[in-house]
């Protein structure tokens, strides 16, 4: 089985940078990639940061630290990736984009590299299809934020061959992940499962059937989950939650996967969450400055 050294990340945003952190922690050499420069800028400085963080705790050695951040280098442009063993995209939830992407990969990745997209809800069969090498192409769903949760969730598209699922699978595990596997059908287990939660949380609010922290207390106090639903959705973002209620909606072809309304006004007015400052709730700079009704 061919052994991954070497891994390129597309979308320097909460995901992108999350995945570069991990696989430059764990030894591997990571080019990151982003459309927007600034956010390059931002995604070195932030995985710098938490890496000397988990120096400071004791969690990482100096050494280790300081090589993880060697094995860091953003780029502007994707030629970097020529010489990548696998590339882990986590841009804009759109399948448009994101084929545009793949198949300008395929044109520069080499021939062996695997295309993986950390895509939340897309067909992983329609990107293999923008590409000459379907058989190359999979599903590698991690959790927000990277670095922290367990699970990854394997998609194999159609097309996806024995050795490329089994090449992620172990690099999925020696990134310190459980996985679990799942068909190429709309959002995939967790997302399936989760949307529609989030979904009928903000029905609840739109419809007056209690105060945002009331719902986030219920689900967070009377079901023992980390976060409430609309604390959630700010944290894994509004537009995020939005695309993948629609990919489930055409995709499933069930209207119980309508959005709410408020989810939508709430995406048009710019209120895309935690990363905007504002979502369901507000959010100041620093941890310490999140409101208090955000963290009940
Ligand atoms: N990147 C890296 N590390 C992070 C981080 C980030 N973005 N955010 C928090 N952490 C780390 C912190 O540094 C901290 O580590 P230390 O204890 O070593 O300092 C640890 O995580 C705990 O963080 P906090 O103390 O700030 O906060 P917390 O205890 O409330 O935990 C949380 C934060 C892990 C996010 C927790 O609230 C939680 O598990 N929430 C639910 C998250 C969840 O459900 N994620 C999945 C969303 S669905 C999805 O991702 C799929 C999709 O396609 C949408
Ligand atoms: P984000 O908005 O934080 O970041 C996306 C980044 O992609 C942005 O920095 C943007 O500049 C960049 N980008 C957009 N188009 C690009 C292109 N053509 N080339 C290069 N860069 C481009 O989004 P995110 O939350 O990190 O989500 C990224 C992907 O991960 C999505 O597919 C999403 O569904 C998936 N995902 C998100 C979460 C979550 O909780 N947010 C969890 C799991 C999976």
């Amino acid at each position: 089985m061919a052994d991954i050294r070497s891994v390129g990340v597309v979308g320097g945003g909460q995901m992108g940078s999350g995945i570069a952190q991990l696989a430059a922690v764990h030894g591997l050499e990571v080019w990151l990639h982003d459309s927007d420069a600034g956010v390059l800028t931002r995604a070195h400085q932030s995985i710098s940061s938490r890496i000397q963080r988990l120096v400071s705790k004791g969690n990482l050695t100096k050494e280790k630290g300081a090589e993880a951040i060697r094995n860091l280098r953003c780029t502007s442009t994707l030629d970097d990736f020529c010489s990548v063993d696998i590339v882990i995209e986590a841009i804009v939830e759109s399948e448009e984009v994101k084929k545009n992407l793949f198949a300008q990969l395929d044109k520069i990745v080499k021939s062996s590299a695997i295309l993986a997209s950390n895509t939340s809800s897309i067909s992983i069969t329609r990107l293999g299809s923008a590409t000459n090498r379907s058989s190359q192409v999979i599903g590698m769903h991690f959790m927000n934020p990277p670095p922290v949760m367990k699970l990854v969730e394997i998609i194999r598209g159609a097309n996806t061959s024995d050795k490329t699922f089994n090449t992620t699978k172990v690099l999925a595990e020696r990134l310190g992940k459980k996985i679990i596997c799942s068909q190429d059908f709309s959002g995939f287990v967790v997302n399936r499962i989760l949307m529609p939660m989030i979904n009928e949380a903000f029905h609840a609010l739109y419809t007056g059937v209690a105060s945002k922290e009331d719902i986030d207390a219920g689900m967070k106090l009377g079901t023992n989950h980390p976060m409430g639903p609309l604390e959630l959705a700010d944290h894994i973002g509004l537009d995020v939650c939005l695309s993948i209620l629609k990919v489930l909606h055409s995709g499933l072809g069930d209207n119980k996967y309508t959005p709410c309304p408020l989810l939508v006004q709430y995406v048009d007015a710019g209120r895309l969450g935690k990363k905007k400052g504002v979502g369901v709730y507000t959010y100041g700079k620093t941890r310490d400055e999140i409101k208090p009704s955000a963290r009940l």
